[in-house]
């Protein structure tokens, strides 16, 4: 999926937080965005997942005009992921259950995002009560497993060990070549966006800055 950005401007109060004249983000691609705290990262995801409908300006997805999101093909993987009270393998499942996939399918789909990210240890574990790691790992894997068009991670390494990073980097990566699927990815290692990403933007204060 495409997404375009046109005119967005949003205010937190009187402020103006996020100012953006026009970004475009490649179809098929890893794109990641760089910038300090605050400048507007986790704003401009909101924004794209159709979260935060509260801006000036358009959201183009593949060119269409936005008064539909495609809610359904697209997933955030949040800073803080919300997880349910309940087993690890239930929250991974939850997303094709809601789709009503076929319940062999279901079993076949969560197990390979399961081992995939190395989450076996973890599968019969009550979520709530994983670590601050374990939960974002658990969040990505929620989100790879119905395989969305657009992939938004906030951050989804920055509580992560470097060994599981890798594992994370590696199975991003290959989920979107595998599906040509968009990711759209924050983070503030810079060898990670070397490592990953196709594109890069900065964001500082608000504004992209090429
Ligand atoms: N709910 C909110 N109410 C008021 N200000 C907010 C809110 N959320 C974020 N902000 C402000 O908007 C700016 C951008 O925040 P954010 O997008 O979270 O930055 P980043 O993710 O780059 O660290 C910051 O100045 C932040 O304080
Ligand atoms: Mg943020």
């Amino acid at each position: 999926m495409k997404v375009s950005l046109n005119n967005i401007k949003k205010y937190y109060d009187e402020k103006l937080v996020l100012d953006i004249e026009l970004l475009e983000i490649e179809k098929g691609k890893i794109t990641g965005i760089i910038g300090p705290n605050g400048s507007g990262k986790s704003t401009l995801l909101h924004i794209i997942a159709g979260l935060d409908e509260e801006y000036l300006g358009e959201v183009f997805y593949d060119q269409e005009v936005t008064s539909k999101k495609p809610y359904d093909k697209m997933t955030l993987v949040s800073q803080k992921p919300y997880l349910f009270r309940r087993k690890v393998y239930d929250n991974i499942e939850y997303p094709l259950k809601v789709r009503n996939i076929n319940k062999a399918d279901m079993r076949k789909r969560v197990n390979k995002v399961i081992s995939r990210l190395e989450l076996e240890e973890l599968r019969e574990k009550k979520a709530h009560l994983l670590s601050g790691g374990e939960s974002q790992k658990v969040s990505l894997a929620r989100a790879l497993v119905f395989e969305p068009e657009l992939l938004l991670l906030d951050e989804p390494t920055s509580n992560i060990d470097p060994e599981s990073i890798k594992i994370l980097e590696r199975e991003i990566l290959r989920f979107n070549r595998e599906t040509e699927a968009t990711v759209i990815i924050v983070t503030h290692n810079l060898e990670q966006s070397d490592r990953i990403c196709d594109n890069v933007i900065y964001l500082e204060k608000g504004r992209v800055n090429y």
